[in-house]
């Protein structure tokens, strides 16, 4: 972007300056750390100026928001034309009270749902399993059949809302469920909009809610690319997620890195599956996390953006252009709330709503202050919510697009943030992918040594969290905080019994036989699980006729 002359002067001014001024500035007051780094371990530099980003290409590395390589945004008019989807992870207890939960959110102004299943309902077990005891409902709600799903959706309009579903190892039957309950409202499958979350890898690498074995889990995961390509194309068929890979102490370019190797993975399996990336690759989204370094989350947003676009276009030949803009999600940082002071959590999640927004994110969810206590309160899951609204209306940052862009230090940080991801990917492909990277325990490996390191600079005190590590109080256990009904086990073991009681039997039998054979060949079972779901064959049932021909995913390292 700079001319050769120009930049010498521009270097030697510089140089000028740091001997001239800066030495004796230091002398006299030296400054806070003798290194300044970002969470990736960046060093961060005093000052940047325009000889950090002299081989920037404004057409090649950054170019208008909507095109290739989309580094400033995927649409082009970004918040001025739609704001990002407004989407609160709830859910807990039984279809019911989380029903309620989504209803006072639609109404205080949130755009989008998200549903938050309990622990039972994510391994694919009924609530009246032995395992499931005391986990019913607990963090996330209770779906044991069509019935629930029913309920949960009772009054709200598929047609009119998009939904995310944080499911993964169970996925095919709860968006069967969800096409079920669609139609039972009078919608058809390709007016309905949504996500699930359907990432099996990072399950394996971060957050454990996984059933079956690598190959059948991702046939599983092409089964659904290929039934909704054809018949819920707007449809999100996988949110590939860096949060939860965050969250286990990931820096944020492990963060990017990890992600998209994952990503790679699956366009992979479905490309090798015989699908058409033009055909599937639209509706993949990726899902991240938003920490306290905010500059740092800004660039690390814009550098996927890149990084993938190159990815599906020189590696994947990927010729449809919304084939290659990582649309995401963000979720700000669970893991920077503290239990200390939790009002102060208010201000950290507005810092990652900031650094979300101004990262181009299509939809978020902002963390309530008592999250690191419990499940959130109305009251708290409000002020979460009015976060995100006041950044949209009132602080001005969603008026124009990308507005760091340009700038010396974020755009240097995004190529750095670029580079070392890559330098991760390249060494994931000479593994053989990231299913292979993980099997041998890599990338578990490098997010435990980073997340040993942070935990250790907190010790040390070279890393602050306010109220915790410093400028501590006094303070009583907070009040009022949500408890989770403990009844609701039986309850849910009740209406199971009154399922099983009213319903075909020999009909349940006959879909889930159906379903057996079907997964012994190598058919798309996306149909036979519709077709049990709505016997109302419950999801432990299908999930166990999965297992019994799948068997279940044993860990091949113990970290
Ligand atoms: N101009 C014109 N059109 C625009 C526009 C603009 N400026 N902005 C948006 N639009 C259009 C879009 O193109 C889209 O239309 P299309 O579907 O026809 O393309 C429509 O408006 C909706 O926009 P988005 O698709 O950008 O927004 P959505 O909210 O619908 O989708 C997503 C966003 C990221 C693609 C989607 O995958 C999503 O919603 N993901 C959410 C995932 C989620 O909530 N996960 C929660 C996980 S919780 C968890 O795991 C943590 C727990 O374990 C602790």
């Amino acid at each position: 972007m700079f001319n050769k002359e120009k930049l010498d002067a521009q270097k030697a001014e510089r140089q000028n300056w740091e001997d001239k001024k800066i030495a004796k500035v230091l002398a006299k007051n030296p400054e806070r750390k003798a290194k300044f780094t970002t969470t990736s371990g960046v060093e961060v530099k005093r000052l940047y100026a325009p000889e950090d980003i002299a081989d920037l290409d404004y057409n090649e590395d950054l170019s208008y928001p909507g095109e290739y390589p989309y580094t400033r945004g995927v649409q082009p008019t970004m918040y001025r034309g739609r704001f990002w989807t407004m989407r609160q992870y709830a859910g807990f207890a039984t279809a019911e009270e989380s029903n309620k939960r989504y209803k006072y959110l639609l109404q205080q102004g949130q755009t989008g749902l998200s549903v938050a299943f309990d622990l039972p309902t994510q391994i694919g077990y009924d609530s009246d399993h032995s395992l499931s005891e005391g986990e019913v409902g607990k963090v996330g709600v209770a779906i044991d059949s069509l019935k629930d799903m029913e309920i949960l959706f009772d009054g709200i309009p598929l047609d009119k809302v998009s939904t995310s579903m944080t499911i993964n190892a169970p996925a095919s039957v709860l968006l069967a469920m969800y096409i079920a309950v669609a139609e039972k409202q009078g919608v058809s499958a390709e007016k309905l909009s949504g996500t699930i979350q359907n990432d099996i890898l990072k399950e394996y690498i971060a957050r454990g809610t996984y059933i079956f074995p690598t190959e059948p889990s991702m046939r599983l995961i092409t089964n659904i690319f290929e039934y909704c390509a054809k018949y819920v194309p707007k449809w999100n068929t996988i949110s590939i997620s860096g949060y939860h890979i965050r969250e286990a102490g990931s820096t944020a370019v492990q963060e990017v890195a990890f992600t998209l190797a994952d990503g790679i993975a699956y366009v992979n399996a479905a490309i090798k599956a015989g699908l058409d990336v033009d055909e599937f690759a639209p509706r993949l989204s990726f899902f991240f996390n938003s920490h306290n370094d905010l500059l740092e989350e800004v660039a690390k947003f814009r550098a996927a953006r890149r990084l993938w676009a190159k990815i599906m276009k020189e590696r994947f030949n990927a010729k449809e252009p919304k084939s290659m803009m990582l649309r995401f999600h963000t979720q700000t940082g669970g893991s920077t709330l503290t239990a200390q002071q939790p009002d102060n959590n208010v201000v950290r999640v507005a810092i990652q709503t900031l650094a979300a927004v101004l990262g181009g994110t299509q939809s978020l969810h902002t963390n309530s202050r008592d999250e690191a206590l419990a499940l959130p309160t109305e009251n708290s899951v409000r002020i979460a919510l009015r976060t995100q609204q006041i950044v949209a209306y009132e602080s001005g940052v969603a008026d124009t697009v990308d507005p760091l862009a340009g700038s010396y230090y974020v755009e240097s940080l995004t190529s750095e943030i670029e580079k070392k991801a890559w330098e991760y990917i390249s060494k994931i492909d000479e593994m053989g992918g990231a299913a292979k990277a993980i099997e041998r325990g890599f990338i578990q490996q490098e997010i435990q040594e980073s997340a040993y390191k942070y935990q250790k600079e907190i010790e040390k005190g070279e890393r602050i969290v306010v109220g915790m590590n410093k400028f501590q109080i006094e303070e009583s256990a907070p009040k009022g905080l949500l408890r989770v009904d403990p009844q609701v086990g039986e309850l849910q073991k009740k209406k199971l019994q009154d399922l099983r009681a009213g319903r075909d039997n020999a009909k349940v039998d006959q879909s889930l036989n159906a379903l057996r054979k079907a997964a012994s060949g190598d058919e798309n079972l996306m149909p036979y699980i519709i077709e049990a779901v709505k016997e109302y064959a419950t999801l432990g049932e299908i999930c166990g006729i999965l297992r019994e021909v799948f068997g279940e995913y044993q860990q091949s390292v113990i970290l």
